[in-house]
C-alpha cells in the first residue's frame, strides 16, 4: 500500500527551517514517511547539493519545502522545474503563481494552511493536498487549534488532508483520523532525533520542556511563533510591555533560529510546539516513526 504522496505511511516530517536537512529527510523517507527537506538559506547550489545528499541516501520520495516568505523563491523554483522532486511543499503564501507549472513536470504539490477559507482557496487552485495546521504547532503559526482546525477543513473540501499540529505518538494519529484526516504531518517530535543536526542543548531543551514550556513570541509584529520560554523570550515580553518600535523587536528575533541551533538556547529561539512536554528521549527517527506507527512494518 502506498499513500497519495507515493510513501509506505502517511506521514510527513514538517519541514524545520535550517534543521530538516538531508540527513534527517532522508532518514525520515527512509522509515516510511516523507522527509521534507528545509530551503531556508539556501541558494540553487545549495538545493541542489541537498537533493543530491538525499538522493544518495535513499531511493523513497521525499518532498522539498518553499517557505514563500523567502526572497529567493523564483531561483529555487526554477531548480525545481528542471530537476522535478517528487514533492513539494509549500507554506506562509499560496503557491497560486506556479503550483500548475510543477504538477506539469510530475511533482505533486502540498499546501500547508491555516483556515477553512485558505484551504477553500488552494482547493480552487488545484493543489495535490493539504496539511491542516493547528496553532499547537512550533514555528510559525495560525490562530485555530488542530481540534477545530482539521474537522471544519475535512468537512470543507475533498482534498486529502494531514493534520499537523501536536501529534506525537499513534493516539495522535487515530485523533487525526477522527477528524476526517488521511495522515499527519509532524515537527517537533523530529527535533528530538539522533539525525537532527541542531546542538544537543536544543534537544535537552525539548526533552526538559512540560506541556506549559511554550510561548509565542511576534503577535505584536504580525509574525507569531511558538517557542520555549527561554531567557530571549522573556526580553522579548519586556521590550514588548515597554512599548518598544518593531524594529527594536525585530533587533531580538531575527537571526535568532540560527542561534538557537548552534546551541545559544539562552539568546536562540527554540522553535517547538506544546507537545515537546510528551518527548523524554533523543532517539532515531526509526524509533520516533515507529511510535507513530506501531503496526508497521
Ligand atoms: C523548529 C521548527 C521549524 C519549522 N520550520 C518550518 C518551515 O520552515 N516551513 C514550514 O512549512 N513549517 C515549519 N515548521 C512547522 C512544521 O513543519 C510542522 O507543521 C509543525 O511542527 C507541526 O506541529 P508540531 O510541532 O506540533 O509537530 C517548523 C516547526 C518547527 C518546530
Amino acid at each position: 500500500m502506498t499513500t497519495i504522496l507515493g510513501t509506505r505511511l502517511p506521514l510527513i516530517q514538517g519541514a524545520l527551517a535550517q534543521i530538516s536537512t538531508a540527513p534527517l529527510v532522508a532518514a525520515v523517507s527512509q522509515a516510511g514517511g516523507l522527509g521534507v527537506l528545509t530551503t531556508t538559506g539556501l541558494d540553487q547550489a545549495g538545493l541542489a547539493t541537498q537533493i543530491q545528499a538525499v538522493h544518495s541516501q535513499t531511493d523513497a520520495p521525499f518532498a522539498v519545502n518553499l517557505m514563500l516568505q523567502q526572497p529567493n523563491i523564483p531561483e529555487l523554483l526554477d531548480y525545481l522545474l528542471a530537476h522535478p522532486v517528487p514533492v513539494v511543499t509549500t507554506s506562509a503564501g499560496s503557491p497560486k503563481r506556479f503550483a500548475a507549472q510543477l504538477q506539469a513536470v510530475g511533482t505533486k504539490v502540498v499546501a500547508v494552511i491555516p483556515s477553512v477559507k485558505v484551504a477553500q482557496k488552494m482547493a480552487a487552485l488545484g493543489v495535490d493536498a493539504l496539511v491542516a495546521e493547528g496553532m499547537e504547532s512550533g514555528g510559525h503559526i495560525g490562530t485555530l487549534t488542530t481540534m477545530a482546525l482539521v474537522q471544519q477543513v475535512t468537512a470543507a473540501v475533498t482534498l486529502p488532508v494531514f493534520a499537523a499540529g501536536g501529534i506525537y505518538d499513534a493516539a495522535g494519529v487515530q485523533a487525526a483520523s477522527a477528524l476526517g484526516a488521511v495522515g499527519v504531518q509532524v515537527g517537533t517530535a523530529f527535533l528530538a532525533a539522533t539525525e537532527t543536526p541542531i546542538s544537543r542543548a536544543y534537544q535537552e531543551a525539548v526533552v526538559a520542556a512540560s506541556d506549559t514550556s511554550t510561548v509565542v513570541t511576534g503577535y505584536a509584529l504580525n509574525d507569531a511563533v511558538r517557542c520555549l520560554k527561554n531567557p530571549l523570550t522573556e526580553a522579548y515580553f519586556a521590550a514588548e510591555r515597554q512599548g518598544a518600535a518593531p524594529a527594536q523587536l525585530h533587533a531580538l528575533l531575527d537571526g535568532s533560529l540560527a542561534k538557537a541551533i548552534a546551541g545559544d538556547v539562552d539568546h536562540g529561539t527554540l522553535m517547538a510546539g506544546q507537545i515537546a512536554g510528551r518527548i523524554q528521549v533523543i532517539e532515531p527517527v526509526a524509533a520516533i516513526v515507529k511510535r507513530l506507527y506501531p503496526q508497521a512494518k
